[in-house]
C-alpha cells in the first residue's frame, strides 16, 4: 500500500475546492483545507465528515500552514488571486506538486487575460520555479464532481506538465477524484486546456445547455 499524501486545498470554501476535498476524501489522503476567510472551510468539513466520519480533514490557519505540511498542493483560487497566494507558499513549496486549476477568463467569459504564448499554469510556474506544476482538473466543472458521468462513462479530465513522476502521482489524485484522467502533454499544453474550457463555457452560454458534464474522448 503506498504512503498517505498529503494534500492542501487552498481556496477549499470555494465552489471547485470543496468539491474537489470532498472527492479526495474517499480516497487514501490526508486533507489540509484553507481559504482566505477565517472559519469558512469549517462547512466543508462538517459536509464531509457528515457523510465520511472516517475522512482524514482537519482545516489549517493558513496557506503557507498547509503548504509547508503538504505533499501536493492544489491552488483552487481565481487566477487573479494566484500571485498572491504563489507569494505566499514559495518558500514551502519547493519541489512539491502544485496543482493549478485556474481558467484565466475575462469578466464576460469571451475571452482569456493572459497572452496567447502563455496560460495561467505556466504563469504560476514562473511564480514558483522550485516546485512542479501541474494542470489539471480546469476541463472538469465544479458540479461534476458529485457524478462524474456521461452517458455511463467517466468524464476525461486532462493533465498537463513537465515532470513525468508528478503527472503519475496527479493522474492518481485525478483517478481518486472519479474522473478518468488522460496525460496530454508538456506544461504548454495548459493553454489549450485553458481555452477548451473556455469554448465549452461559450457554448454552454449559447445553446443554454442547463448542464454540462465536460469532455468525453470516444474511441474503440
Ligand atoms: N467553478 C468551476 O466549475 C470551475 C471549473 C474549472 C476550474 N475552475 C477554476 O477554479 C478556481 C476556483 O473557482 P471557483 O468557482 O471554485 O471560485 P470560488 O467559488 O469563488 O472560490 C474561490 C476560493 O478561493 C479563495 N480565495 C480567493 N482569494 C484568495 C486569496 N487571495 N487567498 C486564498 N484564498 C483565496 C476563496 O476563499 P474565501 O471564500 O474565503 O474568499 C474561495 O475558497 C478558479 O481559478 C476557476 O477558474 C472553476
Amino acid at each position: 500500500m503506498s504512503t498517505k499524501k498529503t494534500i492542501a486545498i487552498i481556496g477549499a470554501s470555494g465552489n471547485m475546492g470543496s468539491a474537489i476535498s470532498k472527492s479526495l476524501s474517499k480516497g487514501n489522503y490526508r486533507l489540509l483545507l484553507c481559504s482566505d476567510g477565517q472559519g469558512k472551510v469549517e462547512a466543508v468539513i462538517a459536509d464531509i465528515k457528515n457523510s465520511n466520519p472516517a475522512a482524514d480533514v482537519e482545516s489549517a490557519e493558513c496557506s503557507a500552514q498547509a503548504s509547508w505540511e503538504a505533499d501536493i498542493i492544489i491552488s483552487a483560487v481565481p487566477y487573479a488571486a494566484e500571485k498572491e497566494v504563489a507569494a505566499k507558499i514559495k518558500e514551502v513549496a519547493n519541489q512539491k506538486i502544485v496543482i493549478s486549476i485556474a481558467n484565466p477568463l475575462n469578466e464576460t467569459y469571451n475571452g482569456l487575460v493572459t497572452a496567447a504564448d502563455t496560460s495561467a499554469a505556466e504563469e504560476l510556474q514562473r511564480l514558483l520555479p522550485n516546485s512542479k506544476v501541474i494542470k489539471a482538473f480546469n476541463t472538469t466543472f465544479a458540479a461534476d464532481f458529485a457524478t462524474p458521468v456521461i452517458d455511463g462513462k467517466q468524464v476525461d479530465a486532462f493533465i498537463a506538465g513537465d515532470d513525468e513522476e508528478a503527472l503519475q502521482t496527479v493522474s492518481e489524485v485525478v483517478s481518486v477524484a472519479g474522473f478518468s484522467p488522460i496525460v496530454a502533454g508538456d506544461l504548454s499544453v495548459s493553454r489549450t486546456l485553458e481555452n477548451m474550457q473556455l469554448l465549452l463555457i461559450q457554448l454552454g452560454m449559447k445553446y443554454n445547455y442547463n448542464w454540462l458534464a465536460g469532455w468525453k474522448i470516444l474511441h474503440n
